[in-house]
C-alpha cells in the first residue's frame, strides 16, 4: 500500500467552513496517529499568508479538535498556502512548483460543487494531476444530468480508480457497522427478507436549523443535502446482498445493486417541508421552495425486498437530534392479546449515540398475558482517540482504498432515483419548528405502525 500513498495533499477550500469544523482537526489527528507526514498545500483566494493560514488551523483545532502542542507543530510544518483564483491559471502553475517533485498529488476539492469542473480542468490543464488522486465533497452534481456531466470532467482528468467521492457517513463507524454486524452474525439473516420484515424506517432528525448556511442550503434542500447520499448510503448497507469478496469494488458493487432495483421516487410518495421562520434566514429567497424536511417511500424491487416499503424522514428544527433506521417484522400470530403495535423490530442508532437494539414484546407487569415492549439494547460508546469520519475518509483516499467512497455508477442511480421529485417542482408544506414535520406526513408516508420516535 505505501506505494500507493499520496505524496501530498492540496487542499481546496482552505479557508471556508467546512474546513474549519472538520478537515484540520482530521488532519491533525491523522498526524497524531502518523497518517499523515506530507506536504499539505491549502489553495484558496482569501488574500491570507501562511502565517495567518497557520494561525487559522490552530483556531480551528482548538475550537473544533482535541489540541496536541506536538502534533500541531509537526502539522504546522507540513502546511503551506497558496491564494489565488480557481479560474487563473497562475494558481495552478503556483501549485505545481509547491508540488516539486511529488508524482502522487491528492488534490481535495472542499468547494463549491459549481467550481469542481472548472477546477479539475485547471489541474490537469497544468500537469497538477500528475499520478494522483481527487477528493470530491458533496454534493456531487444538483440531478442525474448535472452529476454525470460531472463525472465526465472528472474522468477525462483521472480514471475512476483516482476519483474518490466524499460522502462522509460512509466514515461513520456505526454505518459501516451495519455491513458488517449484518454479515458476521448468522442470525439476522434468518428473518432479513421480505418475508418477516413488514417495513423499513430511517430517520434522520436534527433539532438545529440551517445554522448560517442559508445561500448554500437554499440552492440544495433536504434530499440533495442529506437524502440521495448519506440515506441512501445507509439504505444501500440495509439492503445490500453480501459481497463476494472484500475488496472496494466487490463492497461497491453490491450497493449498486440496490440502487438498481429501487423505481425512481413516486411524487405521490413524498412529503416536502419547510420550517416556519426559514424565509427568513440569511441568504435565503423571499417565497423559496426549498424544503427542510423531506418524508418519502421507496420499494426495492429485487428477490430479497419486494413488497417491503422503506420509508426515509430527514429534517432541520426537529424534535431532537438522532439518526436511526429501524426494521420492523410482520406481525406474530395472535395468541395472545396484544396491543396494536407489538411486533418485533431491529434498531440501529447512527447518532448521537451508537447503539444497536432489538425490540421484543414479555410478560406485562400484572400477569395479564397483554404483554408490553421493551428493548434488548447493546450501546457502545466511541473509544477515546476512535477516528472520526472525516479522519477516516480522508486517510482512506490518501492510501487509496475505495470502500468508503461512492463510485460513479453509484451516484448516477442514486440521483435517478430522486430525479422525477427534484424536476417536478413541487409544493413544500410549512411545519413548526420543533415538530416532525407537516402533518401530511403521517396520512401521505407513514409506516404501518407510524413512525417510531427516536428516543434520546
Ligand atoms: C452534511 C449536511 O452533509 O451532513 C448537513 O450538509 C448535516 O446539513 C450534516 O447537518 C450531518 O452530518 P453529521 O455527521 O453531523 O450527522
Amino acid at each position: 500500500m505505501s506505494t500507493n500513498r499520496s505524496d501530498a495533499l492540496v487542499f481546496f477550500g482552505a479557508t471556508g467552513d467546512l474546513a474549519y469544523k472538520k478537515i484540520f482537526p482530521a488532519l491533525l489527528a491523522m498526524v497524531r496517529r502518523g497518517r499523515l507526514d506530507v506536504p499539505v498545500i491549502g489553495v484558496a483566494r482569501s488574500g491570507w499568508d501562511l502565517d495567518r493560514f497557520r494561525s487559522h488551523a490552530h483556531d480551528s483545532i482548538s475550537e473544533h479538535g482535541e489540541m496536541d502542542d506536538e502534533a500541531f507543530a509537526k502539522f504546522a510544518s507540513l502546511l503551506q498556502y497558496i491564494d489565488g483564483d480557481y479560474t487563473d491559471v497562475a494558481t495552478f502553475e503556483a501549485i505545481g512548483n509547491a508540488l516539486g517533485e511529488c508524482r502522487r498529488p491528492a488534490h481535495y476539492l472542499a468547494i463549491p460543487p459549481a467550481l469542481f469542473g472548472t477546477v479539475v480542468e485547471q489541474l490537469a490543464k497544468t500537469g497538477c494531476t500528475r499520478e494522483g488522486r481527487v477528493i470530491v465533497e458533496k454534493p456531487f452534481g444538483r440531478d442525474l444530468d448535472s452529476a454525470h456531466r460531472l463525472n465526465q470532467i472528472l474522468l477525462h482528468a483521472y480514471p475512476e480508480q483516482r476519483i474518490f467521492r466524499i460522502d462522509h457517513y460512509l466514515g461513520k463507524r456505526p454505518v459501516h457497522n451495519m455491513v458488517f454486524f449484518r454479515f458476521a452474525n448468522a442470525f439476522l439473516e434468518s428473518f432479513w427478507n421480505h418475508k418477516y420484515i413488514e417495513s423499513v424506517q430511517i430517520t434522520m432528525a436534527e433539532d438545529f436549523g440551517i445554522k448560517g448556511r442559508g445561500a448554500f442550503y437554499d440552492t440544495v434542500g433536504t434530499v440533495r443535502d442529506v437524502i440521495q447520499n448519506h440515506l441512501f448510503q445507509v439504505l444501500a448497507n440495509l439492503a445490500m446482498e453480501p459481497p463476494a469478496r472484500l475488496d472496494s469494488e466487490s463492497m461497491r458493487d453490491e450497493k449498486v445493486k440496490v440502487l438498481k432495483s429501487v423505481a425512481p421516487i413516486d411524487v405521490k410518495n413524498i412529503v416536502r417541508g419547510q420550517f416556519r421562520g426559514y424565509q427568513q434566514e440569511n441568504g435565503v429567497a423571499r417565497g423559496s421552495t426549498t424544503e427542510t424536511f423531506a418524508a418519502l417511500r421507496l420499494d426495492i424491487n429485487s428477490w430479497r425486498w419486494t413488497g417491503v416499503p422503506f420509508y426515509i424522514r430527514a429534517g432541520k428544527l426537529l424534535p431532537v437530534t438522532c439518526t436511526e433506521a429501524l426494521i420492523r417484522l410482520r406481525k406474530p400470530p395472535k395468541i395472545f392479546p396484544r396491543a396494536a403495535c407489538d411486533s418485533n423490530y431491529f434498531r440501529f442508532r447512527i447518532g448521537p449515540d451508537t447503539s444497536l437494539a432489538l425490540g421484543v414484546t414479555v410478560m406485562d407487569a400484572d400477569d395479564k398475558m397483554t404483554g408490553e415492549q421493551t428493548e434488548l439494547l447493546a450501546s457502545r460508546r466511541p473509544g477515546a482517540g476512535e477516528p472520526d469520519a472525516y479522519e477516516r475518509v480522508l486517510g482512506d483516499a490518501m492510501v487509496g482504498d475505495r470502500t468508503l467512497f461512492a463510485r460513479e455508477d453509484y451516484v448516477e442511480e442514486a440521483w435517478r432515483i430522486v430525479d422525477p421529485v427534484i424536476q417536478a417542482g413541487m409544493q413544500v408544506q410549512s411545519y413548526e419548528p420543533g415538530t416532525w414535520g407537516p402533518a401530511e406526513v403521517d396520512r401521505i408516508v407513514a409506516p404501518a405502525c407510524g413512525w417510531m420516535t427516536p428516543r434520546v
